[in-house]
């Protein structure tokens, strides 16, 4: 891990409870977690519960959304808007989750629209990129992040990440108990950082660049030793609050 301040993002995905919620804002209320940014992104119904929990105690849970339109406002049956989230004072917004991409078959131009709508607003977005298990037996992998990566710098430009999120997540790593190891999750790191430095150092340099698929509190400590990694995106165990708080834990331990 570098100087960076580490994220650790729990994506709820369509899971969770209101009584899951307060107990997460109970069990991370007033704890002694610093230097590690902590995040939980319910389902966007209950963000508003998550806001209202923090805003009754010292939790240190960070607010975010799973996913958001690309949309200002308008005839968008069923969809979020940006503006929304942010009246509701979320800070972070995951884009392209590959789920959001494989199940709801959004393409990288969408998902660059909706990480340069988030930004617009002022909330911060998470960009999710990854392959796919076939991907990687083809050599494809350091070919579909630049693909989604180029794709936000060719709509937004490089100063973009300026003030956005990478998560680097392996399709075939995530839900499946079977993380990428520390050196694969580190290799791709490094090509992520790299492929933005061609663009400018100093923006690569400061982009915080998530670990996601199957991280738990076991292989948390070695991939946050890694120098490119900056903290995990976490799915299942971000659902059970003494597994999400020792990854973060982990977090702290590896500054
Ligand atoms: P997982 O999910 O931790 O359950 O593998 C990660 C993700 O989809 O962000």
């Amino acid at each position: 891990m570098s100087q960076l301040t580490p994220l650790i993002a729990g994506n709820w995905k369509l899971n969770g409870t209101k009584s899951l919620l307060s107990e997460f804002a109970h069990v991370f209320n007033s704890i002694n977690i610093s230097n590690v940014d902590v995040l939980i992104c319910p389902p966007s119904v209950y963000i508003d519960t998550l806001v209202q929990l923090n805003e009754n105690t010292d939790s240190i849970l960070k607010v975010g959304a799973q996913t958001v339109s690309e949309q200002i406002s308008g005839a968008f049956t069923g969809e979020i808007s940006v503006s929304m989230l942010k009246e509701l004072q979320t800070e972070f917004v995951i884009v392209g989750h590959s789920e959001r991409r494989a199940i709801f078959g959004e393409t990288p131009e969408l998902v660059a629209k909706k990480y340069q709508t988030t930004l617009m607003n002022q909330l911060t977005p998470i960009l999710c990129t990854g392959e796919t298990e076939n991907d990687r037996n083809n050599n494809l992998t350091f070919d579909i992040v630049s693909r989604d990566i180029d794709a936000v710098i060719n709509l937004t430009g490089i100063e973009s990440f300026k003030d956005g999120i990478i998560a680097y997540e392996p399709v075939w790593a995530i839900g499946t108990g079977k993380s990428a190891t520390p050196q694969q999750a580190q290799e791709v790191h490094h090509f992520i950082r790299n492929h933005l430095a061609k663009h400018n150092d100093e923006i690569a340099q400061g982009v915080r660049i998530l670990y996601g698929g199957s991280v738990n509190e076991k292989n948390a400590a070695e991939l946050f030793k890694q120098d490119d990694i900056n903290g995990a995106l976490v799915g299942g165990a971000s659902l059970v609050s003494d597994k999400f708080m020792s990854i973060c834990q982990h977090a702290q331990s590896s500054l």
